[in-house]
């Protein structure tokens, strides 16, 4: 852990120069003559901070350990437990279990009664931690996190070598995680919000229209689009071999294969088509050539038709960032998007948190006359792009 405070036994030599305005002290130590000390109290609080961030960074590979192990959901289930009780419920070794309930509780991820030494689940942490499918599910999105780690000597390649990782370079648990950590956003939004934002499309696709889920991941959008809107069809497209299994799958599930198909392709060869909407969610920023892309969306769209861009939330200037879903977006746009934006080459990479601004004037050279946010929601910012 990082301390809060640091002695030195051994005071620095500023008397060794080894050039002009530089101190050279013990263990080739250097410090320009000029440089600013920490002031004690910000450098407290900003330890304080990284001990937190650290904490945090921990805790998450215990929430993940919970997910995989079921742990969530026995809890949820099985009401309040002692670490013993856990165990029996799940078949885990004892004390392992009990370790890992303590680690929720210190942690604020669970309840501890002292008197019973039982553990218990709040609705509201049931609902984020054990409530797979709910509206307010978010551990099933932290896979993204333990998969970035896991890539972390990749993406310092593409620094040094400017190596760039591909998205289908990465763990696994990235692919599975994006769609479990969007999909809350999708079912409470996409259909009841996003898509009659737009100019006249819900009621196209009531009456039967042709749309576009381009770059569709696990294909959670394309089936909730292809639900909503039973006169409609949905064309499903991704570069991503695996996605596309993954998404067939769930449509086979949800009853929906006869009116979604799903093909492996690449978003700037959209086949010829008329599209009245065409989505590209969470995903234009990732991509090495965004204007190509768009050119090629405008190509395909019906008079009337529409481009939907959904991406994540971001503000006009990087100081609105200074909040946890700007730290995460930011964070994964340095380890995911651009590295894979990168391998597509290009000379337009977007990131994650580019400004509206910028799909204004991608849109624009791709042919399009307007580009609007529409919506906001805590996740994401929606732009309806019109020719
Ligand atoms: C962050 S995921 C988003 C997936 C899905 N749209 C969602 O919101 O859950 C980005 C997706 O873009 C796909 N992708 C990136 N570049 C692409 C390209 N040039 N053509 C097609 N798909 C692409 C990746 O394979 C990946 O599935």
């Amino acid at each position: 852990m990082t301390a809060t405070t640091t002695t030195s036994t051994t005071p620095i030599d500023l008397t060794d120069t080894a050039a002009p305005g530089v101190a050279t002290g013990p263990n080739g130590y250097r410090q320009p003559d000029a440089a600013p000390q920490p002031d004690r109290a910000r450098l407290d609080d900003f330890l304080a901070r990284f001990a937190a961030d650290q904490a945090a960074g921990m805790h998450l590979s215990t929430v993940v350990l919970g997910e995989q192990l079921g742990l969530w959901r026995a809890l949820a289930d099985g009401g309040a437990q002692t670490g013993v009780e856990l165990a029996a419920r799940t078949g885990y070794e004892p004390r392992l279990v009990l370790e890992w309930l303590r680690a929720q509780a210190v942690s604020g991820y669970c309840e501890h009664d002292e008197d019973t030494d039982r553990f218990r689940l709040t609705p509201e942490q049931r609902a984020c931690l054990a409530e797979e499918g709910g509206p307010s599910f978010a551990a099933g999105g932290l896979t993204t996190v333990s998969a970035v780690h896991r890539r972390v000597e990749d993406v310092a390649d593409a620094f040094r070598r400017r190596k760039a990782v591909p998205w289908e370079a990465h763990d696994p648990g990235l692919f599975s995680g994006v769609a479990r950590a969007f999909r809350p956003a999708f079912e409470t939004h996409l259909t009841s919000s996003w898509i009659p934002a737009l100019t006249g499309i819900d009621e196209r696709l009531r009456a039967g229209g042709r749309v576009a889920d381009v770059a569709c991941g696990f294909g959670t959008s394309s089936i909730l689009l292809a639900r909503a809107y039973p006169a409609s069809t949905v064309a499903a497209f991704d570069q991503h071999a695996l996605s596309i299994e993954a998404a067939r799958r769930a449509a086979a599930e949800a009853g929906v294969a006869d009116r979604v198909t799903f093909e492996v392709r690449d978003a700037a060869e959209l086949p010829d088509a008329g599209y009245d909407l065409v989505c590209v969610l969470n995903a234009l920023h990732e991509m090495g050539d965004p204007v190509g892309v768009c050119r090629r969306v405008r190509e395909n769209l019906t008079e009337g038709g529409r481009l939907l861009l959904v991406e994540p939330v971001a503000g006009d200037r990087l100081a609105d960032g200074h909040t946890p879903v700007g730290r995460s977006f930011l964070a994964a746009s340095t380890m995911i998007c651009l590295p894979s934006a990168l391998s597509q080459g290009g000379d337009r990479h977007l990131g994650a948190q580019a400004p509206d601004a910028d799909f204004a004037e991608v849109t624009r050279a791709a042919g399009f006359s307007s580009c609007r946010r529409v919506v906001e929601t805590p996740l994401h910012r929606v732009l309806e792009v019109a020719p």
